[in-house]
């Protein structure tokens, strides 16, 4: 059998890791780690080491690991027909019933579902059908994408220049002229600390309105956000954000995509963000909780309005000039229902709104009283815990310290995975779905551990 080591060195030599500091790994200065099964919220590596999961991998594998019901189904699917396309009507029993699926669970507006692979290209695709939709509708120059800082939107071209994160663009040459960013609905971090969470939204939207003005209604075509920010900080939306900012978005007619990537699929405890938030979008972009992450498969849900316009488009134009090989992949699709199946037996979207309740208090509980806690926050599955060095003044550590990191590495050594996330010193925790409240006390056990271990 192969040791660690020699498959250590073999990743040093050959394996481009993806967000990895490429330099470090190479050097040998950072593990390699094998991981080799998994159960539950429980994943196992090549050494025998136990986890507890508290990000789900990257906030996807919702359904838990191990679930024989969708394992099942891919090698059923993989056996019967591993692969056809999906280009002009042609389709699998397992791609058409997932999109029938997904639209019975979607938000009433909504129509059809083009499938892709990750949350990435689903973004990409949703540009190119709001720039085809203001074409067709004689709109041309009507073009711009808003999106906030702090908002993750994948890391391609387009979608890497979405994404309001320093390290997706520096050195990139990122972003692209025709997306703007806007004030991220970051509470805790607002410049004005006198304001209400109301005031804050209302603040938030006079800024998009300022932006869409300076830019010019016209030429602004979308704005993009996640119901609640995910990579730039696991931060819920601030109250009354989203009905504050959709009023800006109708006055100027201006499209609204959610990219519901991390809420789709119950991670709120409901169905989908914009249910839970009262967001009516036009686009929902869904990936991860698709397929609990079994296979790589991604959406974009059009609504009907703009349905209707595609259409349109290819009764002028022709066949829709947008595919990829493996959209709706046959393999993909039928984890995806078998995934919406276990979600639908197993209750997971009440449990997330159930047991999340319980986890986001007793973590706040456990923490909230920490001299260096600045804030404990979540809503479902998803919380963050935010280091500061000041709390009255609430500075920030120098990011040189890497307080998050080092928290979350105190963390791993007590067994539990929970993500430094990337900008700024926050602790995040986005669990399987199926988390019960005793491993939800684990969680929270363990990093009050972590947190006493490097904070005092
Ligand atoms: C909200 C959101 N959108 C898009 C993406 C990109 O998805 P992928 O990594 O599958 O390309 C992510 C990934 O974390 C995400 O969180």
């Amino acid at each position: 059998m192969l040791t660690n080591d020699q498959l250590g060195k073999w990743d040093r030599e050959n394996f481009f890791h993806p967000s990895t500091h490429l330099a470090q790994h190479a050097r040998g200065e950072t593990p390699t780690r094998v991981m080799t099964g998994g159960s539950g919220v429980y994943i196992e590596d090549r050494n025998g080491t136990r986890l507890l999961d508290a990000f789900a991998g990257l906030y996807c594998v919702n359904a838990g690991y191990g679930r024989t019901e969708i394992t099942d189904a891919i090698a059923k699917q993989a056996k019967e027909l591993a692969y056809y396309h999906s280009y002009v009507g042609t389709g699998t029993e397992a791609s058409i019933t997932l999109a029938k699926m997904v639209l019975e669970r979607a938000p009433k507006n909504m129509s059809k579902v083009y499938f892709g692979l990750g949350g990435s290209d689903a973004n990409e695709t949703n540009v190119k059908l709001v720039w085809y939709y203001n074409n067709i509708i004689g709109r041309p120059q009507k073009k711009k994408i808003i999106s906030r800082w702090r908002g993750y939107h994948g890391s391609g071209l387009m979608t890497g220049s979405l994404t309001g994160l320093e390290l997706y663009h520096k050195k990139f040459d990122l972003p692209f002229p025709q997306v703007k960013h806007t004030e991220a609905p970051y509470y805790y971090r607002r410049a004005d600390r006198s304001m209400s969470e109301e005031q804050f939204s209302e603040h938030c939207a006079a800024e998009l309105e300022k932006l869409i003005q300076a830019e010019g209604p016209d030429t602004v075509a979308a704005f993009i956000g996640e119901p609640a920010l995910g990579t730039g900080g696991i931060v819920p939306a601030p109250k009354g954000y989203w009905a504050a900012i959709q009023k800006v978005l109708k006055k100027h007619d201006i499209l609204l995509i959610a990219d519901e990537v991390v809420t789709g699929f119950g991670r709120l405890g409901s169905m989908f963000g914009s249910d839970h938030y009262g967001i009516e979008a036009d686009i929902i972009t869904i990936a991860k909780g698709l397929t609990s992450a079994y296979a790589p498969l991604s959406g974009s849900i059009v609504s009907e309005k703009m349905w209707k316009v595609l259409e349109k488009g290819t009764d002028e134009n022709g066949a829709i000039g947008h595919g990829w090989t493996y959209s709706a992949h046959p393999i993909c699709a039928a984890a995806g229902v078998a995934n919406l199946k276990v979600i639908d037996e197993l209750g997971l979207v009440k449990n997330a709104g159930e047991t999340g309740a319980y986890f986001n208090k007793a973590m706040k509980d456990a923490l909230g009283g920490h001299a260096n806690v600045g804030d404990v926050r979540g809503e479902g599955l998803l919380n963050a815990v935010e280091f500061v060095e000041d709390k009255d003044d609430r500075k920030f550590f120098d990011p040189a310290k890497k307080i998050g990191p080092l928290v979350s590495a105190a963390l791993l050594r007590l067994g539990i995975i929970g993500r430094a996330m990337p900008q700024g010193d926050i602790l995040g925790f986005a669990p399987p779905l199926c988390l019960t409240r005793e491993e939800a006390d684990k969680i929270v056990d363990g990093t009050k551990k972590a947190v006493a271990e490097v904070l005092g």
